[in-house]
C-alpha cells in the first residue's frame, strides 16, 4: 500500500459522503495517515467539512449531481457515512472501476433499505431475527401486524435514527402507525416493515472489522458494546458489555456471516438483541456506528482509526484497553451558532473527555456532542460519562 502526498497529483483521495460526527473522526484518522480528504454533505459547515481538505454541499440523493461531483473530484475511495445516498450511482462508479466504494456498492444498496438487509439475513443466510412482514398500504400493514403479533414495531423501510417508527401495542393503533411512517419515510411511496418485539435482556453493537493482512481478508470483532436507546436514538453506550460465552459466540457467528455476505473492507456495526444465550440479528451499518463513539475512550484504535486503516488496506488492532462509556449531549434548544458552557466542569470529572461536533445549528433532539469516560468497570464509566455530559449546557448565543 502506497500513500501519496495530499494536494498533489499523487494524492490518495478519499471522498466522504456524509460529513457528520462519525465522518469527522474518520476524516481526522485519514488525515493522520496522509490521505487527501474531500467531505460532502447536504449542508454547509458540517462536522467533517471542518477538518477536511475541501468540501462540497450537494443533494447526495440526486444521481446526476453525485455522479458529476465524483467525476470532477476523481476520488480513489468513496466512504459513505449515511444511508441517504444515490447508491445506484455508486454501483455504476464501482462497476466502471472508477473508484472503490466502502465496503462495497452492493452493501450500501442492501443496507439503505430494511427490506434488502432483512431478506438477506433471514431468508438467504437463515439468521435468527424478529418475526417480520413488509407492507405497502394500511391494509397490508394491518394484516402484517396480526401475523407478527403485538406488540410490534413499524418502521419505514428507508429511515434511520428512529424516524417514522412506531411501537404498536394494539390493532387499533396500526392505522396511525401507517400514517406516521408514510409522513416521515425518506422516499415517498411508503413501504414499511413491521417487526414483532423481541423482549431482550440487552442489546449490543458488535463492531466487526474486515481488513487485509498479508493480502487476505480477515474478520476481527471488537469487544461488544452495550447501549440504551430512546425513541430509536442511542443515549448512552458502554464497552465491554458482559455476555455469556455462548451468547458472544452466537453474536460473532451472526456478525461474521452478515459481513461475509456484504463483503469489502472496513468497520460494520452489527446490531443484535440478546436474551440469555440466544441472539437475534436486528440490522447492520456498513460503516462505523454511533454507539461505537465509546471506542474513542476504550480501544487501542477507535472504530474510526480502524475504519481508516482497513479501507486503506492497512493492518489493524481491535484490542480493548479499558472499560468505558459514552453519553450523548443533545441540543436542547433550537438555535444557530450555539455556545457550550460548563466544559471545564465536564472535563473535571475523572477520566472524562468530550467531542463537541461543531454543528452549525442545534435542535432539541440533535446530537451536538458526546462525553466519554473510562473506569474500573462500565458502571463507574457510565456514571462518569453521564455526569460529564450533564455538565455541558448548550445555550443560545
Ligand atoms: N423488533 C424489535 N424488538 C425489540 N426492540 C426493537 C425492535 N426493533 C427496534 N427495537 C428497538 O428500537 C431501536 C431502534 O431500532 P432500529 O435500529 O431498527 O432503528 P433505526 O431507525 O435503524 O435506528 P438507528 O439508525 O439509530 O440504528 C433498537 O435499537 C431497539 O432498541
Ligand atoms: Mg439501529
Amino acid at each position: 500500500m502506497k500513500i501519496g502526498t495530499p494536494l498533489t497529483d499523487h494524492a490518495t483521495r478519499v471522498m466522504l459522503l456524509g460529513s457528520g460526527e462519525l465522518g469527522k473522526e474518520v476524516a481526522i484518522e485519514l488525515q493522520r495517515l496522509g490521505a487527501e480528504v474531500i467531505a460532502v454533505d447536504r449542508y454547509a459547515n458540517a462536522p467533517a467539512m471542518q477538518v477536511a481538505h475541501r468540501s462540497h454541499v450537494i443533494p447526495m440523493t440526486d444521481p446526476q449531481v453525485l455522479n458529476g461531483l465524483i467525476m470532477a473530484e476523481a476520488p480513489h475511495i468513496i466512504v459513505p457515512e449515511i444511508e441517504a445516498i444515490a447508491t445506484d450511482t455508486l454501483a455504476a462508479i464501482e462497476a466502471a472501476g472508477l473508484a472503490r466504494v466502502i465496503p462495497t456498492a452492493r452493501a450500501t444498496q442492501l443496507t439503505m433499505n430494511r427490506e434488502g438487509i432483512r431478506r438477506l439475513a433471514a431468508e438467504e443466510l437463515g439468521l435468527p431475527t424478529s418475526p417480520y412482514a413488509f407492507a405497502g398500504s394500511a391494509e397490508e400493514l394491518a394484516a402484517g401486524a396480526e401475523a407478527v403479533g403485538f406488540p410490534c414495531f413499524v418502521k419505514p423501510v428507508m429511515s434511520s435514527s428512529g424516524k417514522g417508527q412506531s411501537y404498536v401495542e394494539r390493532a387499533d393503533q396500526v392505522a396511525d402507525a401507517w400514517t406516521y411512517a408514510e409522513a416521515s419515510g425518506r422516499v415517498a411511496g411508503g413501504r414499511v416493515i413491521v417487526e414483532g418485539r423481541i423482549a431482550f435482556d440487552y442489546e449490543i453493537t458488535l463492531l466487526t472489522l474486515r481488513s487485509l493482512r498479508d493480502g487476505a481478508v480477515r474478520t476481527d470483532f471488537c469487544a461488544p458494546i452495550g447501549h440504551r436507546q430512546q425513541k430509536g436514538d442511542y443515549v448512552e453506550s458502554w464497552q465491554p458489555q458482559i455476555m455469556s460465552e455462548a451468547a458472544l459466540r452466537a453474536a460473532q457467528d451472526i456478525a461474521g456471516k452478515v459481513t461475509d455476505a456484504l463483503g469489502g473492507l472496513g468497520v460494520f456495526g452489527v446490531e443484535l438483541f440478546v436474551t440469555g444465550d440466544k441472539v437475534w440479528f436486528s440490522e447492520v451499518s456498513p460503516r462505523p456506528h454511533d454507539t461505537g463513539l465509546v471506542t474513542l475512550a476504550t480501544q487501542t484504535m477507535s472504530e474510526f482509526a480502524l475504519h481508516a486503516r482497513a479501507i486503506l488496506g492497512l493492518p489493524v488492532d481491535v484490542s480493548l484497553r479499558e472499560p468505558g462509556a459514552s453519553a450523548v449531549i443533545y441540543g436542547g434548544v433550537e438555535a444557530e451558532g450555539v455556545v457550550y458552557e460548563g466544559v471545564a466542569e465536564a472535563l473535571s470529572v475523572p477520566t472524562a473527555d468530550l467531542r463537541l461536533f461543531g454543528k452549525p445549528e442545534a435542535f432539541e433532539r440533535r446530537r451536538m456532542g458526546v462525553a466519554l469516560a473510562r473506569g474500573a468497570d462500565t458502571d463507574q464509566a457510565r456514571d462518569r460519562a453521564t455526569e460529564a455530559a450533564s455538565k455541558v449546557r448548550v445555550v443560545k448565543p
